[in-house]
């Protein structure tokens, strides 16, 4: 958006906005010419909306960059979602928040309210009300069914997520060690010797190539397949680790000694990034998660290439 104040007005300078009056925005000139520049000024911005738009577009299209499901700078709210899960993450924000905007939007008016009837100056004989009943009981109930508006899709959401499903077609196990991931796809194991197990390691800015996302691409990823129940069993091989991917809608601790389940649907095929989230020596920043969500017949080949 910042490029958008430097293009061109009409006369090819630069257009230049000023306030004149509050609520009203004018071009610099003479006065009879303002109305028909008011209408230029709205439209000039009507362009710059739009274009912000196009540009994007372009930029994604010339360029074929696949769209993935990573942070973007100067990202502000969620990552796309790409499991039911995350999709009621973001749902249940957007609702808590429009009671955080009425709770806030009250509250600051009843204090500018208070600072400007209430002062010594307006009012230096103060009142001598200690208490009121009614006031009280609203203020008290009313709050409550507030909060009952919160916790019942909060509940409702946190028991959904906790669901483990009954029957996953896949089990996937990932593994913390300082500072990579292990995944072993324990459903293919018919001896001790055969297993798929690999280790995924984030590659070094230097090895990157065109398209790659720094900090964020391993050598390995772990692939699923789209639209298929799968079961994540999250464990650490030393210290304590955290296996997050924000499209996912998954944070899951990872500990050593112990086994920490939770369970993904991929709606959408594509790639979800994520990074360890949790503290975990000098290369926490260096721990990436990359989850490639295919179909099932790109899985299905994937997978016995990998067992061959
Ligand atoms: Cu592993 Cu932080």
């Amino acid at each position: 958006m910042q490029f958008g104040l430097l293009l061109p007005g009409g006369d090819g300078r630069p257009i230049k906005i000023y306030k004149e009056k509050a609520g009203s925005l004018l071009i610099s000139g003479a006065k009879g010419r303002r109305e028909r520049q008011k209408k230029k000024v709205i439209l000039e911005f009507f362009w710059l909306f739009f274009s912000c738009y196009k540009v994007e577009y372009l930029v994604e299209k010339v360029f074929t960059i696949a769209s993935c499901d990573a942070a973007e700078p100067w990202q502000l709210g969620f990552q796309d979602a790409a499991t039911p899960v995350m999709q009621g993450i973001i749902d249940l924000h957007h609702d808590i928040f429009f009671f955080l905007i009425l709770i806030l939007v009250f509250v600051l008016w009843m204090l500018v309210r208070a600072l400007w009837h209430f002062n010594h100056g307006r009012n230096p004989i103060p009142q001598r009300i200690v208490h009121g009943t009614t006031i009280e009981i609203i203020w008290t109930i009313f709050p409550s069914i507030i909060l009952m508006f919160i916790a019942i899709p909060s509940f409702a959401l946190l028991y959904s997520m906790d669901e483990v499903v009954v029957n996953p077609a896949i089990t996937i196990k990932a593994i913390g060690h300082q500072w990579y991931w292990t995944y072993e796809y324990s459903d293919y194991n018919s001896s001790d010797e055969q297993s798929l197990t690999f280790d995924s390691y984030m590659i070094p800015e230097d090895d990157l190539e065109v398209g790659q996302l720094r900090l964020l691409e391993v050598d390995n990823r772990v692939v699923v397949p789209a639209k298929t129940h799968l079961r994540l069993i999250i464990a650490s091989a030393d210290v304590l680790h955290s296996w997050a991917v924000p499209s996912l809608g998954v944070k899951c601790d990872a500990v050593p000694g112990r086994l920490n389940q939770t369970s993904i649907l991929v709606q959408r095929e594509g790639v979800c990034y994520g990074q360890c989230s949790e503290i975990c020596g000098t290369n926490h920043a260096f721990m990436p998660i990359a989850v490639e969500a295919v179909s099932f017949e790109d899985y299905a080949s994937w997978a016995s290439n990998r067992l061959s």
